[in-house]
């Protein structure tokens, strides 16, 4: 039997949150053929894995990768981490189906400015993706925001009723062409005025799909339980599983709340499919809210359009230089991103350990000083939380970023090592992987990542990428 790619010897956490297991795993055709003891066989490309675990790849369920798939189709800081397959969409802003008149509103801005736009139905964009041949595979929700931009001139209040047949049709459209469902971002300006309606409303299309619905809540700070509560009903109205974004306890007179967010959850998943992601870091990032400015904590600043220098230094800094006021000196940033180091470490602990919780960079590839979530989350959790907290065996961490990860977003065929999967695959040193990736140094590949196999192709190997770019659009 010959076979495209064997490795042998492996440690293979699988996904399914089972412990590890000795084997050789094949490849052919793009997909895992054989697992077992093959030590009779051939192949083309030969590895020995030897003291090394072969993990389904990552699935990053939590990106505003939209339009960089495209652009820097190499996405690296996603491969390095071993990540194969990144869900875009997040937060109500997607780059599709969109129709600008002006520049993007915030935070669609995150995204790129208008010439980054330029996809009017989602089946544009799933071309402009397969056409770009990504590293990784892509799977993408349809943002509330971005409908709403499209349809009303005025986004500081709640769409009418001919607004929101407009949007319906547009997403039932996009669900028509494989998008994986909605995601809403009811915290930002420009989507805090819809009220509960108008999200149950497009919701209500997404049932007929079997399609999700997630949410950046209209507050992780002190309503954060009723934000949570909304979700809920709009989920259980409509009858679709619901995915809470990022969640977490954000603002000083929030922290210590997790065992409550953490009980809601699980009263709601007594009677529906709910589930969180989240991020493995204290700190979270954005672009930089006034809402948001106080002294309670730092707050650093990652990009600036008309201070642009002042990217990676402290709003605290750059208000003392400038004798004003951090208000003051916010507003004279703006349009700016920040990070906010406003999370308390037992809460970000608490969440990222609970059953429910899968692991979602929320990285920004287009800020020049990135929260370093965009390039080391996923090792954080395997080497930092897992191997040096011991917050939880690896074979769990490996599941909140493969197999939970695949069944909570339809992802057939992904996120576990099982005979006729498809073989995205990442080989890694478990002794030895770590995020290098810090707030002062953001932009640093993991140590310990030894290979990525995307689709079958090795795309990532030693340090470097391969060059090749097996990535595919994955349809709902
Ligand atoms: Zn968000
Ligand atoms: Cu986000």
């Amino acid at each position: 039997m010959n076979y495209d790619t064997l490795i042998r010897n492996a440690h293979v956490i699988d996904g399914s949150n089972a412990p590890g297991y000795g084997a050789d795993v094949a490849l052919r055709g793009g997909r895992i053929e054989c697992i077992g003891d093959l030590s009779g066989s051939r192949a083309a490309h030969e590895i020995d894995a030897a003291g090394r675990v072969l993990a389904p790849g990552f699935i990053d369920v939590h990106t505003h990768d939209d339009t960089v798939v495209i652009r820097q189709p190499q996405m690296l800081p996603k491969l390095s981490q071993g990540v194969t397959t990144v869900i875009v969409g997040n937060c109500g802003i997607s780059a599709s189906p969109v129709t600008l008149r002006n520049e993007p509103p915030d935070p669609m801005n995150l995204l790129g400015n208008k010439a980054a736009f330029s996809y009017p139905r989602f089946a544009d964009y799933r071309t402009a993706v397969q056409a770009a041949r990504p590293a990784l595979n892509v799977a993408a929700l349809i943002g509330h925001t971005a409908l709403r931009s499209n349809h009303m001139d005025d986004l500081q209040r709640t769409a009418t009723a001919a607004e929101i047949e407009a949007m319906r049709l547009q997403l039932r459209e996009s669900l028509e062409a494989g998008a994986l469902g909605l995601s809403t971002g009811l915290a930002y300006a420009s989507a805090f005025n819809a009220d509960t309606d108008e999200v149950l409303q497009l919701a209500a299309e997404l049932t007929a799909f079997g399609a999700l619905y997630t949410t950046h809540l209209r507050s992780e700070f002190e309503p954060v339980l009723e934000a949570m509560d909304e979700a809920f009903l709009i989920g259980r109205t409509a009858r679709v599983p619901v995915i809470i974004s990022h969640l977490k306890c954000a603002g000083a007179g929030n922290w210590g709340r997790s065992p409550h967010l953490l009980a809601a959850l699980e009263q709601a998943a007594k009677a529906h499919p709910v589930g969180c992601d989240c991020y493995p870091y204290a700190a979270s990032s954005s672009t930089l809210d006034l809402k948001q400015v106080t002294d309670a904590f730092r707050i650093t600043i990652t990009w600036s359009t008309p201070h642009p220098q002042m990217g990676g230094r402290d709003l605290q800094d750059i208000a003392a230089q400038w004798g004003v006021s951090l208000m003051a000196a916010a507003q004279r940033l703006q349009p700016a991103g920040a990070v906010y180091y406003g999370m308390d470490e037992s809460d970000v602990r608490s969440i990222l350990a609970h059953p429910l919780s899968m692991i979602g960079s929320d990285g920004l590839p287009d800020d020049p000083f990135p929260h370093p979530r965009l390039w080391g989350a996923f090792p954080r959790v395997l080497g930092h939380f897992s191997r040096d907290v011991g917050l939880f065996p690896l074979h769990t961490a490996v599941h909140k970023m493969t197999g939970l990860s695949a069944s909570r977003f339809g992802l057939q065929g992904r996120g576990e090592i099982r005979e006729g999967h498809w073989a995205d695959l990442v080989l890694f040193d478990a002794q030895t992987v770590r995020d290098v990736a810090d707030f002062n140094a953001p932009q640093q590949a993991a140590e310990g990542i030894d290979g990525v196999w995307v689709n079958g192709v090795l795309s990532y190997q030693q340090g470097g990428a391969t060059g090749q770019r097996a990535g595919v659009f994955l349809p709902r």
